[in-house]
């Protein structure tokens, strides 16, 4: 906490210039947060970014297939084509319909799926949704051709205490088993849960619970290669050692194996926190078999498999690298291709770059998909836009359309339903907790912690309300620390913050 607290926070993306450059590296944060405070997406990059910015290998171009969602993650393709994305914080899957007029955008959109908990990854297999919901694995039945699920939700199995890194993945394997990751709890610590960091694997009715890998950071991405049907997942490292260390991960996962963390980093680096005493439990540790720069964030992994790829990429695998936020310069924002090599080495490549330039940062890649059409898709949930890279140059390769703009909450009272009774007794006791826990040392310019630029709470009732306020309270995004509030309590800071903000 104490290290927390010497965050250097930044009110706004476009005030992020110099602020951050004053404080010690390991507490070094520049992430673009604007639109995250705003609740909004910033929207897609227009014809003219995509063809300034925006790069893709030769012989690839790359266009906007569906923009004006807020903070798309997963994906997934429906045996009929249409696009599954996830959106966790608003508790949905959405379907985006097959491009069945061939205009290269996405032809409609719904909500497939609502009032879910924190969904994150998903998969359909055999008339089937399952879903990683943050605390728990569900499954729906799911009629690919009608785009429609039927029936009650049912719930497979709990999973751990969604807390720090919560958010979930399951994919069905070529066992017909459901893999699911579990992040860790903390960015560094020895779990009290031991199914946090790990990958664990299930009968596809939830039962038969086994470990499959431990000592796994936040593996949200994880797919089997074709031909050999290894699994590998990605791996993000921890925080606050400096902007070069450690590097991310990509692991070959091996049933029954242990990737180091917390006690190790990279190729078995002692932690400096946790890896005195533990020589011995580092020595049985795996290696990673690939290593991505420092704090780029590896998220979404896919195999291309598809027989229309280039040779040099069949088989390749597609990184999304949703970037850094815990380092003086950023780094990653771009999704990278992985060939593996005849002597066994993983040659790295840019695939989708350009979101990324001097400081300034217009897209962050999330996930990757291989379309039914053998292009790739990638979701950003900083733009709020999915892409689609595919064969293709020259003229007319760039297919932009302009989307409907993402939606602003309406300002309505969101204190509205409460008497004055209810609403003077919850923003006493939010006060107090406000007090209690120290937001102020974040939050309030002239109560400020030594060292820390504070990210003023204003205006907050013009965009969120009780119940949304109350759930990012729950989850806070980094570097926002995550608080043992109950639900009560989150609820009176909600009240709180709303009425006085
Ligand atoms: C260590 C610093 C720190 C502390 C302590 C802290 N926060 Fe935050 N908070 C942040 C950061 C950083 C963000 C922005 C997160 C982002 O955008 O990625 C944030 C965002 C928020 C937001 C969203 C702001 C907006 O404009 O939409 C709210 C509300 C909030 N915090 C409330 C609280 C409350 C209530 C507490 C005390 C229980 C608290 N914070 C304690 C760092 C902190």
């Amino acid at each position: 906490m104490a290290r927390l607290a010497m965050l250097v926070l930044i009110a706004a993306a476009g005030a992020s210039g110099c602020l951050w450059r004053l404080f010690p590296e390991p507490y070094a944060v520049n992430t673009p947060v604007l639109h995250f405070l705003l609740g909004t997406s910033a929207g897609a990059p227009d014809a003219e970014a995509l063809e300034q910015r925006i790069r893709v290998p030769e012989g690839f171009a790359v266009a906007v297939y569906a923009d004006g969602l807020a903070r798309p993650r997963f994906l997934g393709f429906t045996p009929a084509g249409d696009l599954l994305v996830s959106q966790p914080n608003d508790g949905r899957i959405l379907l985006l319909e097959r491009d069945a007029n061939g205009d290269g955008r996405a032809d409609g959109e719904r909500v497939l799926l609502d009032g879910l908990a924190w969904p994150h990854g998903f998969d359909v297999h055999d008339g089937w949704l399952y879903v990683a919901q943050s605390e728990s694995l569900v499954r729906i039945r799911f009629d690919a051709e009608g785009g429609e699920v039927h029936g009650p939700l049912e719930t497979l199995a709990p999973l751990p205490e969604g807390v720090g890194h919560w958010y979930r993945n399951v994919r069905i394997g070529p066992d017909g088993r459901a893999y699911v990751t579990v992040g860790s709890s903390c960015n560094v610590c020895e779990e009290e849960d031991p199914r946090h960091a790990t990958m664990l694997r299930f009968a596809l009715d939830g039962s038969e619970e086994e470990t499959v890998a431990r000592g796994l950071r936040n593996a949200e991405g994880f797919d089997w290669q074709p031909v050999s049907g290894e699994i590998y997942a990605t791996e993000a490292g921890r925080d606050f050692l400096g902007d070069d260390f450690p590097p991310e991960e990509l692991n070959r996962i091996v049933p029954g194996g242990f990737y180091g963390w917390p006690y190790a980093n990279g190729e078995n680096v002692p932690d400096p926190d946790f890896g005195e005493g533990n020589e011995a439990v580092i020595a049985t540790a795996l290696l990673p078999a690939h290593q991505f720069p420092a704090h780029t964030t590896p998220l979404g992994i896919t195999f291309l498999r598809d027989s229309s790829w280039p040779e040099d990429y069949r088989h390749a695998a597609l990184v999304a690298l949703h970037g850094s936020w815990n380092r003086n310069r950023k780094q990653g924002y771009e999704v990278v291709s992985l060939h593996w090599k005849e002597d066994g080495r993983i040659e790295e490549r840019a695939f989708l770059s350009g979101f990324l330039r001097e400081d300034d940062v217009i897209g962050r890649p999330v996930d990757v998909a291989e379309g039914p059409d053998g292009a790739a898709y990638v979701s950003d949930d900083h733009a709020g836009a999915i892409y689609r890279v595919y064969p293709g140059e020259g003229e007319g390769a760039l297919r932009i359309a302009s989307g409907p703009p993402s939606a602003a909450p309406a300002a309505v009272d969101p204190l509205a339903g409460l008497s004055e009774r209810e609403r003077r007794a919850l923003v006493e006791e939010g006060a107090a907790l406000f007090m209690q826990w120290e937001c102020a040392r974040c939050h309030d310019p002239e109560r400020r912690a030594p060292g820390v630029v504070t990210l003023p709470l204003s205006n907050l009732a013009a965009r969120w309300n009780v119940d949304g306020l109350e759930a990012f309270l729950a989850r806070p995004r980094p570097p926002m620390p995550t608080f043992p509030l109950g639900e009560p309590e989150r609820r009176a800071l909600a009240v709180y913050l709303l009425a006085e903000r």
